[in-house]
Order: structure tokens, then sequence, then C-alpha cells
């Protein structure tokens, strides 16, 4: 999804670590980023297309001409926020430092002005080969950020530098080469997740499914940019984020009183948290009886979104429309009657929402055609809708 700062290309060279590029794509995923596999011919040897089409959840294809009238390495590069190449042979950095364009993966790395992650394993004498050695010093000369191989024991039976750094230590470089991006760094973003209950009896209450789980992804994520995150939580079973000020409410009532504290200070709110539209105008003090069931009496519960909005400066507020249809004009509706900048309708049609690791739906924002978000982990949401947010703070 262009311009949403998450697309990271994952290149992968032709040696025995291409398997271990497989563990570095989950977690880049669970990272929420979106990933496209351009593997070199050669890499196919060691892990085959099928299997970074399954991981990755997107096509995988090796070869500048097919596809040609997508004139698909301009448009790869162009999609990609940042490139991963991992592992990158020798022969690939020499290729690289060369600036040859004989695959698909060399001609995206020349078409791209992304930052370029290379992550080099080869057998120890090749790396330290005087022809390695001046293309990584070129290709470091060039702004690209090579990293230094593990050292220790290698495939071959050898011992020396040029082991595949563990996954973890990849991840590290890869966030600093992101890092330079903490675009929230300063910044206060609330968070509203769970759903709240609302007291029926001292033991029973109106609630609803939400889990939180979209609303703590969304709070992780903003923390991870930079921001000074703080979370009101409703009934949510997920463990405290360390790091995040969290504050545990229960009803409708409680979160409008823990927000009207907050909001002022606050840069961004994201009201992910389900709230209930009515309580029980009385709350009894014991339990009730199975005949009174019938006459709960309702009442409105006040909406928070809307209250908030009108008490605002220069804060941006995403609100989220659970809808069991894909009603674009009415969720358009429901954004401006609710005074938010950004509306996520989550399309819960399918009942997979509630409790699940992925959503799909729309983001809408004012004066912009509807996005169309195709199922994808919460933690990529996450980051879209602050994405758009930013764009909005200006
Ligand atoms: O009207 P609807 O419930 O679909 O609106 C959902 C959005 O409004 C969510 O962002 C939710 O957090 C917020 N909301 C609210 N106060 C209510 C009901 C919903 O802030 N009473």
């Amino acid at each position: 999804m262009q311009g949403f700062g998450r697309e990271v290309i994952l290149g992968v060279g032709g040696g025995i670590a291409a398997y271990k590029s497989c563990e570095l794509l989950r977690r880049l995923r669970d990272h929420g980023f979106g990933v496209t596999v351009v593997p070199t011919p050669s890499s196919l040897n060691f892990v085959g297309s099928a299997t970074w089409e399954a991981l990755s959840g997107r096509k995988v294809t090796t070869e500048v001409f097919e596809s040609v009238e997508e004139v698909r390495h301009v448009s790869l590069a162009k999609k990609a926020n940042f490139i991963v190449i991992a592992p990158a042979t020798a022969d690939l950095m020499a290729r690289i430092a060369a600036g040859r364009a004989d695959d698909l993966l060399t001609n995206v790395i020349l078409a791209s002005n992304s930052p370029i992650l290379i992550v080099p394993a080869m057998h120890p004498e090749m790396w330290n080969d005087a022809a390695t050695k001046a293309n990584v010093a070129t290709l470091r000369s060039r702004g690209y950020h090579v990293m230094d191989p593990d050292t220790g024991a290698l495939t071959s039976g050898d011992v020396g530098q040029g082991r595949f750094p563990e996954t973890s230590r990849i991840l590290e470089e890869f966030s600093t080469v992101v890092g330079t991006r903490a675009d929230l760094l300063g910044k206060k973003v609330l968070v509203t997740a769970g759903g709240t209950r609302e007291a029926i009896d001292p033991v029973r209450f109106i609630g609803n499914q939400s889990s939180g789980k979209q609303g703590y992804a969304i709070a992780r994520s903003a923390q991870q940019r930079g921001a000074n995150v703080t979370l009101i939580s409703a009934n949510s079973s997920l463990a405290d984020i360390e790091g995040i000020r969290t504050l545990k409410v229960e009803s409708a009532h409680q979160m409008l009183e823990a927000l009207e504290s907050e909001f002022s200070q606050t840069d961004i709110l994201v009201m992910s948290a389900a709230v209930a539209d009515a309580r029980p105008l009385q709350v009894a003090d014991s339990k009730i009886k199975k005949s009174d069931y019938t006459n709960i009496s309702l009442v409105e519960n006040p909406d928070i979104l809307k209250t908030l909005a009108s008490l605002r400066k220069h804060q941006i507020i995403i609100g989220f429309a659970a809808e069991t249809s894909e009603n674009l004009e009415i969720a358009q509706e429901k954004m401006v009657a609710k005074g938010a900048d950004i509306l996520y309708l989550n399309d819960i049609s399918g009942g997979d929402i509630f409790n699940s690791e992925t959503t799909h739906g729309y983001i809408l924002a004012r004066g912009k055609e509807p996005q169309k978000v195709a199922q994808t982990t919460k933690d990529t949401l996450a980051h879209q809708l602050l994405d758009e947010a930013l764009l909005q703070l200006g």
C-alpha cells in the first residue's frame, strides 16, 4: 500500500542461508511490514517461490520479462519504503556494486531510492577476499547499510566470519534503518481499547466482544515510532505493554472521565474501543430476579468521540466503525457527524474480526478517496492509521 511507509522488498540471494530468511520474513510481517519477496533465480535452488508466496501472501517473480506491461522493476521499486537483501552473496554484492541489472532484484535495486539493508552470508574466504572487501566498501560509501556477518561454524564445517546473523540482530539493524524515521517522537497519542461494560447488577453487565487487540496494536505501534502513549483499556485481558501508561476502566462513563482529563495534552486520539451505546437506567444493588430481565430500562450513553471532538483544538481524531456491510457512504456520514478526521470501517460481516489477529475494511479520511485495506495484521493497520494521522497533523 503506497504512501504508508511499511512496504519492504526482501531480496534473497543464492546462498544456503536463504532458508533463514523465511524466519526474517515472518518477523517482519509480525512487526507490521508488508513484504514482497524478490529472489534471485539461483536462490530458488535453496528456497522455492511457493515457500515465499505462502509466507508473504504475495506473488513472487524473479524475471524482468514477466508482466512486462507492469514495468515491474520500476513499480516494485516505487512501492518499497525499504529493501532488505538477506542473504547477500559475494556475487550479488559484486553485481550491485557494479551497477548491473541482470535479474529482477538488481533492476529493482537500481531503480530504488529507498534505504537498503544488506545482510551478507558466505564462506569466510569469500568474505575476506579483496574483491568482496572492495565491493562492501563501495556499497557502504554509497549509503547502503551492509551488516558484518557473524563469526562461527559454517555449513561447510569451517569456522570463521561469514555466518548469516541471528534474526534478532537483523531486526535490530533494520529498526535503526527504519528508526531514522521515528516520526512520532514527541507526539502524545491517546488510545482506547477493549469494550465497555455497563452494569445491570453486581454480577451482570451489558458488554461486547471486543478483545482490545486492535487498540493494543495501535498503542504498541505508536510507541515504536517514538510517541508518548497513554492507553485507556476497557476490560481487555491482554497484558500491559511495558512503557505504556495504561488506565483501566469498565464503563463508558469511566472511559469518558479518563479521556476528558487526558485529551487536552493529546495530539492523536484513537477511539478503537467498542463503547456500549446504552446502559441500564438503574444498577441494582443485588442480583436481579429472572422475572426482572424483561424490565431492564436502558438509557443512552454519551457519544464519547463526539463529545471530545467538540472540545478539540489541534487534535487529530481517529474513530472506528464496525459494520456488517461495506456501506462507505454511511461510514463517511458517520465520520463527519461524529467529528472524526479518520474513520476505519471495519468489515465484520464474516464475523472474523473480534479477537482475530487480522482485519480488513476501509480507511476513510476527510477529503480523500476511501482506501481499501485487504486482509492484514492489526499491526499493519495500526501503522497505516498512524501514517494518515501524521499526514493530517502536518
Ligand atoms: O456509532 P458507532 O458505535 O458505530 O461508532 C463507533 C466509534 O465511536 C468508535 O470509534 C467508538 O469508540 C466511538 N463511540 C463513542 N461513544 C459511544 C459509542 C461509540 O465514542 N457511545
